[in-house]
């Protein structure tokens, strides 16, 4: 197994809150990894970090032979990354072959130029583009919503839009911010199963930042578990749910939730 991304003390502090405190992990090539904690943990924080988004004061990132620290949030996706967002950013005007072609605008050599011209360039590269976007719409089994608005289509379809158009681009890594955050439990198993078919298509790696530990459980190889910034277990999904420390993350959590329950009856 080769790391594909390892993260090495990372610590990101905001004023006086660390919000991720001297955290270390690695993610293999066709590996996913969950990242898990109660609320406030440092998930999407660290999360952040990867996606370039925050510049933590202490540790290194590395993606393959790149520090992940010291580059900007734009050329992430050059290097092969490609994430999805807690609440969906599609364009809800155009269709669902429109936003997965989106995905492709990295790979189209063809310039504004040659697209005003029409020039065999440009034309060649287009009808690339939209074979790759038909192929993922086949293997998402999208295609009676192929030419529909995005907006107006159920959620859980939305989300699949999604993944479809990070994954339309070919990146070496996945990363998802709570891919079933909003999901009906009908939906949500259909993601899953979903995902699952991917990894196994694909062999995707992916990081995958989820609250969920069901659906964790059966998409992740390996769990890395946050709590109040810092790493307190790393292991198989049977592992985690053993894990004294784990449990006690857990509990103190809902111990919380109750005491607040108490509190405003
Ligand atoms: N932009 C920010 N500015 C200040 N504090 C932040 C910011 N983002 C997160 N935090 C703090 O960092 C800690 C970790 O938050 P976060 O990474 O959002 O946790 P999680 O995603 O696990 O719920 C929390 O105490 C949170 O209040
Ligand atoms: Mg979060």
């Amino acid at each position: 197994m080769t790391a594909l991304l390892e993260a090495k003390n990372v610590t990101l502090r905001f004023g006086g809150v660390t919000a991720v405190n001297d955290v270390s992990f690695v993610l293999n090539s066709n590996e996913t990894v969950a990242l898990i904690g109660p609320n406030g943990a440092g998930k999407s924080s660290l999360f952040n970090c990867i996606t370039a988004l925050y510049k933590p004061q202490v540790g290194s990132i590395r993606f393959e032979n790149s520090e992940l620290t010291t580059t900007s949030p734009n050329d992430i996706a050059k290097l092969g990354i490609s994430r999805t967002f807690q609440n969906i950013e599609l364009f809800g005007g155009l269709t669902v072959l429109e936003n997965i072609l989106l995905g492709r605008h990295l790979q189209m050599k063809a310039n504004l130029f040659h697209a005003m011209l029409g020039t065999p360039t440009w034309v060649k590269s287009e009808v690339a583009q939209i074979e790759r976007a038909e192929a993922m719409i086949d293997l998402l089994e999208l295609q009676s919503y192929r030419d529909r608005r995005v907006r107006g289509l159920p959620y859980g379809v939305q989300k699949i839009v999604e993944i479809g158009r990070a994954l339309v681009s070919q990146p070496k890594l996945l990363l998802m911010d709570e891919p079933v955050a909003g999901l009906t439990s009908d939906e949500k198993d259909e993601l899953v199963q979903r995902l699952q078919e991917l990894k196994a298509e694909l062999g995707l790696s992916i990081l995958l930042v989820e609250h969920d530990i069901r659906v964790v459980s059966s998409l992740a190889e390996r769990i890395v578990v946050l709590e109040y910034g810092r790493k307190i277990a790393d292991g198989s999904p049977e592992q985690i749910r053993n894990d004294p420390a784990v449990i006690a993350a857990y509990l103190g959590e809902e111990a919380e939730t109750l005491e607040q329950k108490g509190k405003n009856p």
